[in-house]
Parts: C-alpha cells; structure tokens; sequence
C-alpha cells in the first residue's frame, strides 16, 4: 500500500502535484473565475466580513500564517492567524461580521475543534478547510473546503499542508471575487499560475537527489536553522518543525529580519542555515533584503544553505549549498518551496534511523486538548 515507497511520507511527498491538482479540479471555471460551491455562506454575508480570523495547529497553523498574506493582498481584508490552543482563552474579539477559518487535515484536532465552536458562539460564521470527509470540524461548521489530498498516513503533514495552501488561495481569491476587491488582471494571472503549479511541483520533485545528498551529510549536526521572509517566513517554521518531528534536531525558524535582534548570535562555525529567497522580480526590496542576510551569516562562519527561484544569480556567490525552485509569483511561493524541506527533513530523519511515518511521542490526530 505503499505503493513501492520505504515510507508513506515518501508516498504522500511523490503524490503531491496530484493532490494539488485534484484540489483544485472544478473549482476553477473555463472563464477563470471560481466556482466554490461547498462555501454555503452567501455572497452577501461574505461581502459583510470585516475581518478574517484563521485559527489551526501545527503545519496547518503555518498555511494559515501563509494565507493571511495572500487574503489581505487580495481582498484587503485584515485578517489574524492564531494557535488554536491559544485562542479562545484570550477572549478574542468576534462578532457576526467575522469569518473564522479553521484549518485541519484530520478534521478531529480538539484544539481547532474547541476554537471553532468558541467562535460560533460570538455569532461568527466558520469556514472549514479540511482533509477527511464527514470529520467532526467541518461537521460542525457553517460551510467546508475539502482538500482532496487523499488519506495521508504519515504522521508528519506534507501533501495535506499543500493542499491547504491551495484551499487558502482558492478562499482568499473567492472572496475577493464575491467583494469585487482587487478582482482585476493581477487576480487573473494568479489563476493561471494556480492552474499551472502542480506541474512545477512535479518539476521540484525531479530535482531532489541532490537534497537529500545534502541531508545524508547533516546527519550528525545537532542544529539547523531556517530563515525567511514574507511568505518564506512561514515556510521556514514549517521547515524547522518537519526537522523536529522527524529527524528529533533542534531546529528553529525564523523571520530574517529578527536575525540582528538576537538569533544572530546562534551562528557559529559550520551551522546549517537554511535560507527560502523569494523571487528577485516584483518585490525586489524583499530579495534584496535577505540578500544581505545570506551575506551576514555567511561571514559569521554559517553553512549556507540556499533555496532560490532558477535564474536568480545574486545568491551564487553566498551559497553553499543551492536548492533551485521553478519562479513562481511571491504569494504562491510556498507551494514550492516546501517541498524540498520536506525531503530535507524526511532524509535525515532516515540517516539518523529514525522512524519516519511513525515518530516518538507524535499521533496523527491530536484528540485532546
Ligand atoms: C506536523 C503535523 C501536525 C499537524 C497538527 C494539526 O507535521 O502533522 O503539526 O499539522 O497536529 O493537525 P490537523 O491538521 O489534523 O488539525
């Protein structure tokens, strides 16, 4: 059932330019515009949400923290993301003109679950996207996403996480179309690059072996460290917590710009850094940026290790290592960029003889809070 893999994570991992794809199917109409028709809340409610408020764990937690950048950049709603565990008991500010989305691949995390009936009791309207059909969250919400990504059985969340960014993206874009919210060519092109990115994950996917080269050699550090910004931000937490769960390393992400207001003083002689550059063409400030943070680590003695959209030479002469990534517009990022972390993580959980699908004190769904 493993499909010829040693592993279901290395299976869920191969499976997923099709689970992006199959999450995507008729949800996007020959005109370009989506057709979401298991969001039964009506046009005229979503035109009357004043803010979005995204709550989930783990890996689904950092695609909420992706799909708030997408949300406001397209429908200039203001939107939070929040730790479900963390967020019912702050008193958090709800009433009925806000759209709580909750993110979950099993449907059944008891965090998300009690963060999501706290919500539809302030009156707000919830939105599930959701992996596992007829699960208690979307049971229990007003409307669900489903993300089509098919059983995933590997503890450790990778083709689910995908698949969720996919769902954010369709939501976020569905709502600026509904609101008629910066519904103009740019919306469009994103369309077309959503239909297209399956095939550049495929791409990715091809590109692997010498990532995992690269992990076989990492096997004995006792750090790594990821570094982002923007979207790559999150995909660096997503990073680190791959590591952590499977490879039992201690890993930690974080926003390059914070690097100077105390993680920089982590770096020492040979310590793996893995750093997400976003793409040098639109937001050239933010490349240019973390530019200078490859630079900075580098001559404090890191191991640099780079991942970078094909084409982009500004980054050659700092990297150590280079991941190359197909280009892909800054939002949509994450759905490649990810994937190489996620076999970063997967290698050296197995260099390291651990047990990949199944690890210690870990559950594939989390039932108590
Ligand atoms: C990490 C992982 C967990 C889950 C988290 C939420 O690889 O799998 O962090 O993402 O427990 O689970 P769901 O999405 O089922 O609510």
């Amino acid at each position: 059932e493993k499909g010829g893999y040693d592993y279901f994570m290395l299976k869920e991992i191969a499976e997923q330019p099709k689970a992006v794809a199959d999450t995507l199917l008729g949800r996007i109409d020959p005109s370009g515009s989506l057709t979401l028709d298991e969001v039964r809340i009506s046009p005229s409610e979503l035109r009357e949400v004043d803010k979005v408020v995204i709550v989930a764990c783990g890996t689904a937690f950092h695609a909420g923290l992706i799909a708030k950048y997408a949300i406001e950049h397209w429908t200039r709603i203001p939107c939070e993301v929040e730790l479900a565990s963390e967020f019912r008991y702050r008193d958090p500010i709800l009433d009925g003109r806000s759209l709580v989305i909750a993110i979950s691949q099993s449907g059944e995390t008891m965090d998300t679950l009690m963060a999501l009936r706290h919500a539809r009791e302030q009156g707000s309207k919830v939105l599930a996207i959701c992996n596992t059909n007829g699960s208690t969250i979307p049971r229990e919400s007003d409307a669900v996403l489903y993300t089509h990504a098919g059983p995933e059985v590997a503890v450790a969340s990778t083709k689910a996480f995908l698949t969720q960014l996919v769902a954010c993206y369709l939501v976020a874009l569905y709502l600026g179309q509904v609101r008629g919210t910066k519904w103009g060519d740019e919306v469009h092109a994103v369309i077309k690059d959503l239909s297209r990115i399956s095939d550049e994950v495929e791409r990715v996917l091809e590109t692997m072996e010498p990532v995992r080269a690269l992990a076989r050699t990492l096997a004995a550090k006792n750090t790594v460290l990821f570094l982002g910004r923007h979207v790559g931000y999150p995909v660096a937490l997503e990073g680190a917590l791959k590591l952590k769960e499977l490879a039992y390393m201690h890993a930690e992400g974080f926003a390059a710009g914070e690097l100077k207001h105390g993680p920089i003083a982590l770096i020492e002689e040979d310590l793996p850094v893995v750093v997400v550059v976003p793409s040098p063409r639109g937001r050239s400030l933010l490349h240019d940026k973390i530019v200078s943070n490859i630079q900075e680590i580098r001559a404090r003695g890191a191991r640099t290790i780079v991942i970078a959209e094909e084409g982009d030479e500004t980054v050659v002469p700092y990297a150590d290592h280079l991941i190359r990534i197909p280009a892909t517009p800054t939002l949509l990022q994450p759905l490649v960029a990810t994937v190489p972390l996620q076999v970063f993580a997967c290698e050296l959980a197995t260099a390291r003889g651990n047990e990949v699908d199944q690890p210690r004190n870990l559950a594939k769904s989390v039932t108590v809070e």
